[in-house]
């Protein structure tokens, strides 16, 4: 890719602010000399985000499990629930699941045909580098419990059944083959159905008591099961962020879930290594974390805490058969989505939902294409960037977008816009800045006229969907 990509391996970056921070003094960090971090909340709450992190904004989540067979009992619904929305009597989701596929067939019965035949972990990756995509999110146990690693706790995973292969591990290995995009691993704390947690699972028809597929009887959900799984997936893949979702699935009784311990495991393994590593953990552990979660949505406000929008392409997670492509987002709105959540100092996590077999449906494969190719060239505006004192213009049209990278103070403009681009004089631009378009060669011409600056717009745009102008921060020689 030209321009934009960034090779994430270089040590300073991978240690980064992170760690000088996390500690009184930078010879600390140098010495390795952090003490471990211990397993309460006081002490998480130490560790710095991971350098890395701040600087990515953009990641791919990936929701892809055995929901993805029946993919959606209806065109707005999230197909990762279709097992929830089942199970209650007489809804349209528990007639359409009788309907469709009989009263006798159970949800596990879903898993011989979730094959994964076509998956090319390989492919992935490189579509994740085209979108520009600095990391990635991939579903390792959503809240059905059927996990894509193997585990010593429980059969109920990829390898010992359905597709018979490590599908997380798979992944993890293409993507540390290509050193570009860092891998990250979801987990759902809670699970819907669980003997241990106190539901266990049935059909819903009968509502005879079934057993859970590769189920192996544990005593305490949290204590045998959870966090052993937690431990599994840190020690075996070494994840460089965790996901926690499903913490309100809790097992009977409402025990606290722990997160702390293995918390405190994942921090300390990052950073008692020869060459540390940043990692950074999601705001669904119920305890301590590095960023906030927001769902569906944008955080309004440029919030001096990280953040991170993970958002849909349709309306559901997991594939959804039901989608027409008018359900998606554009293109257009994704871009102007990427720059507002930079622009607030959020990153964003954009979701896929593959089949079952493993492919990537091609609307979704566009959408992360076209970013991309945004990326291309308006990167230098996003990746590594801070938020200025401003996100945005309130009611400029198009709207307006302000990023600081080094060196370069950048404006991106949500649109085309034609003739004078107008911005408040209060903008960071001396007599000596230079103005140029990104995607373009040559400087613009500029004036400061009547306490605003006048930047003449070139006729010829290099998008259609947002230009970036950046002013050159530095100063320099008249
Ligand atoms: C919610 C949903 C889940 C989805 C997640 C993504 O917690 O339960 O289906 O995985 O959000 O943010």
């Amino acid at each position: 890719m030209a321009v934009s990509r960034r090779q994430f391996l270089g040590t300073a970056t991978a240690l980064g602010g992170a760690v000088l921070l996390a500690s009184p003094g930078a010879a600390h960090a140098i010495t390795g000399s952090i003490p471990d971090y211990e397993p309460t909340r006081e002490s998480l709450d130490t560790h710095p985000v991971a350098r890395w992190y701040k600087d990515a904004k953009f990641g791919v989540f990936i929701h892809w499990g055995v929901y993805s067979v029946p993919a959606g009992s209806g065109r707005h619904i999230a197909s990762e629930w279709y097992l929830w929305y089942q199970s209650y009597r007489g809804t349209d989701q528990w007639k359409y699941h009788r309907d469709t596929y009989g009263e006798d067939f159970v949800y596990d019965d879903f898993i011989p045909r979730f094959t994964a035949e076509n998956y090319d972990p390989d492919s992935w990756v490189r579509l994740f580098e085209q979108a520009g995509a600095e990391y990635f999110v991939l579903t390792g146990k959503h809240h059905d419990g059927f996990a894509l690693f193997p585990s010593k706790v429980t059969d109920r995973h990829s390898v010992a059944y359905g597709p018979g292969r490590d599908l997380v591990g798979e992944l993890f290995a293409a993507a540390r083959k290509r050193c570009t995009v860092r891998p990250g691993l979801y987990y759902s704390l809670g699970e819907f159905f669980n003997p241990a947690i106190g539901r266990p699972m049935r059909n819903f028809y009968t509502d005879e008591e079934i057993p859970l597929v590769g189920y192996k009887p544990v005593e305490d959900y949290i204590g045998d099961y959870e966090l052993k799984q937690l431990y599994e997936v840190i020690d075996r893949y070494d994840p460089e962020l965790l996901w926690a979702d499903g913490q309100w699935f809790r097992p009977t009784g409402d025990p606290p879930w722990r997160s702390e311990e293995p918390m405190a495991h994942y921090y300390n393994q990052a950073k008692n290594r020869r060459r540390p590593k940043g990692v950074v953990v999601n705001d669904r552990f119920d305890t301590h974390y590095d960023f906030a979660t927001y769902e569906q949505r944008t955080n309004p406000q440029m919030d001096p805490r990280k953040w991170e929008c993970c958002i849909t392409m349709g309306y559901s997670w997991g594939y959804n058969k039901w989608e027409t492509d008018e359900d998606y987002k554009t293109s257009k709105f994704l871009i102007h989505l990427l720059a507002d959540v930079v622009s607030k100092n959020g990153n964003l996590l954009l979701n896929i939902g593959p089949r079952p077999d493993g492919t990537i449906p091609g609307i979704m494969q566009e959408r992360l294409r076209d970013i991309g190719a945004w990326l291309d060239v308006n990167g230098p505006a996003i990746y590594g960037s801070t938020p200025w004192v401003r996100a945005e213009e309130e009611g400029a049209q198009p709207g307006i977008r302000y990023t600081v990278t080094p060196g370069a103070f950048n404006v991106i403009v949500l649109g085309a816009p034609g003739g004078t681009l107008s911005l408040p004089g209060d903008i960071p631009i001396s007599a000596t800045s230079r103005v140029r378009l990104l995607g373009r060669g040559g400087t613009l011409t500029w004036t400061r006229e009547d306490g605003r600056i006048h930047i003449a717009v070139p006729s010829r745009l290099p998008s259609d969907f947002a230009n970036t102008f950046t002013v050159d921060w530095e100063r320099r020689r008249a």
